[in-house]
């Protein structure tokens, strides 16, 4: 169970149910699935600053209305900059999807039971539990330091190396080779000194950016793709979660390379304008990839309230999807700015393209969020009826592996730590 419910506005998706996978151990099946406090998400988010004010103040929180009725508007002291009055303005015109979508999604999850009742969800503890386990030791600092070690350049093509059940992979191998696990089932495997849950027929490449080029010829093509890049921000900046990329590192990504036709590529990104409009005006169209979608994905808690108010001025509580189609350069193109219906239009006489579903404009998904650090849903199961049957799929910018996935970042494995899982009956 991964899509709890479809609508016309998009999907309600539980994001812990398609993280289960099973591990053979001496001819015994135990199934793992992330930890269930990493999705413990019962109140909306809060500044910590904001949370010990308000047991101060011994406030009780409506679960119902977010953290709209608690908030106080604080006074802008400066003008709005030009950034945020176009964030304010994409934000004007997406909010009626987002929350349309909302309605109906969350309101089937309340009447099939999948959202719990505001009362039974708990208290106003500020996600205290989800928080901690997103906390959890997992591979530590010295595998995020390994990760960002400077290394020789890959030469010509990479190393493929398979893993094995009980296995090891030496740290020395572990960067610019590519391994991968060909199973049915998950398997466990040292990394000194963790232990890492490998998902059944994935691959994976841990490499900087700057060496990806040289394996593309092994890694193959892909019919989607999808990336979270780490966009430049203030907020990551002050975090220092993970190493950013600036757009013009964006640029030198070899998607041609990487792109079957008609591949389906996907990029996260928030409501920043200028990242919006760098990936239409510049990556997508330097790629030869056509805009054809925009989604959102809306993180609610487990009683099915926004986590954060749809109007917030900081941070809003969905996310923004650009989806865009490979079209082979010469070949048919999918214009969607010619025809308001959403359909094909042939500029060129191929095929590749006009045979690939339309995918629609402004869809939904809905899930609880999970507490690690800018981790985003699985987008499998609502891209199927997008993509071709048994699709190659690559995720870059990872940090953890997918089934049936190839996988590329410059610290894929971080959330595949055991410390992460727990066991499922
Ligand atoms: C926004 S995070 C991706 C989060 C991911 N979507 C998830 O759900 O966990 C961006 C990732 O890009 C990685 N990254 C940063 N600089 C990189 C580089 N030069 N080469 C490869 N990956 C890089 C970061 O370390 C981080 O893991």
């Amino acid at each position: 169970m991964s899509i709890i419910h479809e609508s016309q506005e998009g999907w309600l998706v539980d994001s812990l149910s398609l993280s289960t996978c099973s591990v053979e151990n001496e001819k015994r099946m135990t199934k793992y699935a992330l930890r269930s406090d990493l999705f413990k998400i019962v109140s909306p988010f809060m500044m910590n600053s904001q949370f010990e004010k308000i047991c101060k103040e011994e406030k009780s929180i409506n679960l119902e209305v977010g953290v709209k009725e608690r908030k106080k508007k604080r006074k802008r002291k400066a003008e709005k900059n030009i950034g945020e009055k176009l964030a304010e303005e994409f934000h004007t015109k997406v909010k009626h999807y987002v929350l349309e979508g909302y309605r109906s999604l969350v309101s089937a999850g309340r009447e099939c039971g999948y959202f719990l009742s505001p009362a039974g969800s708990g208290s106003a503890n500020n996600n205290l539990a989800s928080r901690e386990a997103a906390m959890a030791q997992g591979a530590g600092e010295w595998f995020v330091q390994l990760c960002q070690e400077p290394r020789a350049n890959i030469s010509v093509g990479i190393q493929v190396h398979c893993v094995q059940a009980g296995g090891s992979i030496p740290s020395s191998l572990l960067f610019n080779g590519l391994w991968q696990h060909k199973g049915d089932n998950c398997v466990m495997v040292q990394l000194d000194p963790g232990v890492f849950i490998i998902p059944p027929d994935c691959r994976f490449l841990i490499s900087d950016i700057h060496q990806l080029e040289q394996a593309c010829s092994d890694l193959g093509q892909f019919d989607l793709i999808v990336m979270d890049p780490p966009w430049e921000s203030k907020s990551v900046k002050r975090l220092k979660k993970y190493s950013m990329l600036a757009n013009s590192d964006l640029l030198s990504l070899p998607l041609g390379a990487l792109m079957a036709p008609g591949c389906v590529v996907g990029v996260w990104v928030t409501n920043r304008q200028a990242h919006i409009h760098f990936i239409t005006d510049q990556l997508f169209s330097a790629n030869h990839i056509q805009h054809v979608a925009t989604w959102y994905w809306l993180k609610v808690t487990k009683s099915g309230v926004c986590i954060r108010d749809i109007d917030d001025s900081h941070k809003k509580p969905y996310e923004v999807l650009m989806l865009g189609r490979y079209v082979v350069p010469g070949s048919t193109m999918y214009d969607r700015s010619k025809n308001q219906s959403d359909s094909l239009c042939c500029t060129d006489g191929g095929k590749d393209t006009a045979d690939s579903p339309v995918i629609p404009n402004n869809k939904l998904v809905v899930s609880v969020p999970c507490s690690l650090h800018s981790k985003k849903p699985i987008l499998t199961e609502v891209l199927r009826s997008y993509l071709p049957t048994s699709p190659r799929c690559l995720e870059m910018f990872a940090r953890n592996l997918l089934p049936h996935w190839t996988s590329w970042g410059n610290e894929v494995l971080l959330h595949q730590h055991k410390d992460f899982f727990e066991e499922v009956t």
